[in-house]
């Protein structure tokens, strides 16, 4: 293959440079097209844009491909924990046990928050959406924690990491307790990263809290199912938002504000409410298919489709076979398991689907486990953004390191041109 891509406009040729990924992936590098040419490129939505260079995660859509730093994720979901997998995304390499555990250590040290968050928190009225509270909560923390806003050292990166990584989960689970009407908590240094977090959502006040093991591998296996996916819309605002050298945890607090949205992250409880209302409605699949194929109807099947899998979404699969799991080691028994899978069964053979190559991502069963583990459906997008951090840290950091240029895309204006001003006795 040529090592250059040619573009001829109006007689004129250029010659812009291909560049390949270690996936034999190829791009066309259009850095210096504007200069060249005066044109520029126009992508909606970026469908066909490539945004940076990143080592992190690497998805193949059509072969269903998903590998975090090379290890691919069925591997990851099988043999390593969510902390391990934390490591693996943010450094680049899967940890020593003596590298896992100082990094534990490094992260219980920093689980405290201040008490003075809880005026910020009790200032939320309790109906406020989980969402909102955590973006809120993680932005506000800067106020607590101002060294971690200007990062210009490896030391002062590190500790805004480990000093995140211990305290997000404090917030998700005060944000939970709040909406649930008890009182907030601590964790235990004793407790390894997941257990710690579980002690913190589910214990009550006034009994001993006992772990429930299937829960705990459970939740750790959709936290690595969910801790990172290259470019995506919540990733893509962390990274543009660091990108103006903001600090590390406004940039996360913007990236829960994305993934918040019912076309991302948002999608898991819109799944369940999806599946709920068609419960109600006597459980007639076929209306929603129906309803999801009218043009002038703008209901979704939400937990469908996907930017980047035209063929099955990976994690969507795992997360089917432990929807199963899960429900039978609990003895939990949910209908709406049962209709999910009848909708997955006929959207695969709707030509509606099949043409567009809509296929369960990965936010259509996880709801059902989350709401099996007695998690409220308004918490299932912040179970994303738990497992989202970690991907989060390490594209931000990557993107930092890298000393990538502030985002600021081009457009093409399509506005009034030039007038001029008429005083408002003449308009
Ligand atoms: C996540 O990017 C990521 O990696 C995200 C994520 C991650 O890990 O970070 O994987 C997590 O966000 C998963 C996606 C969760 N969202 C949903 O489940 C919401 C429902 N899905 C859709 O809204 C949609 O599929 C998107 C937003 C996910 C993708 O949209 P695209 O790529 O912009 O595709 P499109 O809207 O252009 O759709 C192409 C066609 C259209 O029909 P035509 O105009 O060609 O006739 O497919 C149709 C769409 O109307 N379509 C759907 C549909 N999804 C697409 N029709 C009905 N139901 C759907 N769910």
């Amino acid at each position: 293959m040529s090592d250059t891509a040619t573009l001829e406009i109006n007689g004129e040729k250029y010659e812009l440079p291909l560049v390949t990924g270690t996936e034999n992936e190829v791009a066309i590098d259009i850095k210096a097209l504007r200069g060249a040419s005066g044109l520029i490129t126009l992508d909606p939505g970026y469908k066909n844009s490539g945004s940076c260079e990143s080592g992190v995660t690497f998805l193949d859509g059509e072969k269903g491909i998903l590998r975090y730093r090379g290890y691919s994720i069925e591997e990851l979901a099988e043999k390593a924990d969510f902390l391990e997998v934390t490591y693996l995304l943010i450094f680049g390499e899967l940890p020593t046990a003596e590298e896992l555990q100082k990094f534990h250590a490094d992260i219980m040290d920093n689980s405290m928050v201040d008490e003075d968050v809880h005026k910020i928190l009790d200032a939320f009225p309790k109906n406020a959406h989980p969402m909102g509270v955590l973006s809120s909560l993680t932005s506000g923390l800067i106020a607590f924690h101002p060294s971690s806003v200007n990062i210009d050292s490896s030391e002062d990166m590190y500790q805004a990491i480990v000093r995140i990584l211990g305290k997000f989960p404090v917030l998700v689970a005060w944000v939970m307790r709040k909406k649930m009407g008890l009182p907030l908590n601590y964790g235990s240094k004793k407790l390894g990263y997941v257990e710690n977090i579980m002690k913190m959502m589910f214990e009550q006040p006034n009994e001993d809290y006992e772990m429930n093991e299937i829960v705990k591998n459970a939740l750790d296996k959709l936290l690595i199912l969910h801790a990172d996916h290259e470019q995506n819309c919540s990733t893509s605002t962390v990274r543009i938002v660091g990108s103006s050298h903001a600090g590390l945890f406004v940039s996360l607090s913007a990236g829960i504000s994305a993934l918040w949205g019912p076309l991302h992250g948002g999608a898991n409880q819109a799944v369940l409410e999806m599946l709920e209302a068609i419960k109600e409605d006597g459980g007639d699949t076929k209306k929603y298919m129906a309803k999801a194929k009218d043009k002038s109807d703008p209901f979704r099947l939400m937990g469908f489709g996907h930017r980047v899998y035209k063929n099955f979404d990976p994690r969507a699969r795992i997360i089917k076979k432990a929807a199963d799991e899960v429900l039978g080691d609990l003895g939990v028994v949910d209908p709406i398991l049962d209709i999910a899978k009848g909708l997955e069964q006929e959207a695969l053979s709707d030509p509606y689907f099949v043409d567009r190559k809509l296929y369960p991502n990965v936010d259509f069963y996880s709801g059902i486990i989350y709401r099996a583990m007695g998690i409220p459906v308004e918490m299932f997008t912040v179970m994303f953004a738990l497992g989202r951090l970690p991907g989060w840290i390490a594209q931000w950091r990557e993107m930092r390191l890298r000393k990538e240029p502030i985002g600021r895309p081009r457009q093409l204006y399509i506005g009034e041109t030039e007038r001029s001003f008429k005083q408002i006795s003449e308009r």
